[in-house]
């Protein structure tokens, strides 16, 4: 028997997830849950803030929403963006809270947008990691879901003197095919696990899809829409 006035009186948050192709927006309820379709648009070239402000108020256009939850692809610390490889030199040092707050009128909070997949995908015990295949390489690590912020992996050398994300980045994937990227991957996974020893490894990001070999039983599909889902836990405090 469910409370009849909650669906009204629910606090809703409108999660964005700001990615180096698409930006996608959902609304979830108080405990997390979906209630909208996830929308997606192209994410605008040149991938400035005012295009990407721009792109957001057209998402957020029509839909009721409390507040707001963003994930962005490179370090977030106080609101403030303070790197961007994928996106644009503007976004260094600008602070996307407070530049979103004024337009859409409600509370924001931001943070890496690998940390908030991360958020919504670990189970909360032991150590868990968390890598996002997409345009660029995310990382996220959790003691019992404690999380350990910005963790930058992805521009950590990883071999033949290329970072994680040169060999299994979105332009990588493209240059050297499937074959070659899954090989790729199968190494980074055996190489991470070594290094972090973790008791889960989630892979998250569009090209998940891509994978064609047998993961290992201590690493996990992490489903796309956890990028958006993970958007209620900046609001946990
Ligand atoms: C950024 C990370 C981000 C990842 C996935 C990397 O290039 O440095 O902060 O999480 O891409 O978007």
């Amino acid at each position: 028997m469910g409370d009849p006035t909650a669906a009204t009186t629910s606090i809703k948050t409108l999660a964005v997830d700001i990615g180096g192709s698409g930006i996608k927006v959902m609304i979830l309820d108080e405990q997390g849950n979906p209630l909208t379709e996830r929308e997606r648009v192209e994410t605008p070239n040149p991938a400035t803030p005012d295009a990407v402000i721009h792109a957001i108020m057209g998402l957020s256009e029509g839909k009721e929403f409390d507040r707001v939850s963003v994930g962005f692809p490179g370090v977030v610390r106080k609101g403030v963006t303070e790197t961007a490889v994928n996106l644009h030199p503007d976004w260094i040092g600008f602070d996307l809270a407070t530049a979103l707050i004024h337009p859409l009128n409600r509370p924001v909070r931001v943070a890496n947008d690998a940390d908030i997949q991360g958020l919504g995908a670990v189970a909360g015990e032991g150590v868990e990691l968390v890598i996002t295949l997409g345009t660029g390489i995310g990382a996220a690590l959790f003691l019992n879901g404690k999380l350990v912020p910005n963790l930058e992996l992805g521009h950590h050398p990883f071999r033949k003197g290329e970072t994680y994300e040169e060999q299994l980045g979105r332009a990588a994937l493209d240059s050297v095919g499937k074959k070659r990227w899954n090989n790729r991957l199968e190494r980074a996974i055996d190489l991470l696990e070594r290094i972090y020893n973790y008791d889960v490894l989630y892979l998250g990001g569009g090209n998940t899809k891509k994978i064609d070999f047998v993961l290992p039983p201590n690493v996990k599909i992490a489903p796309n829409v956890t990028g958006l889902l993970g958007g209620i836990a900046l609001w946990r405090d």
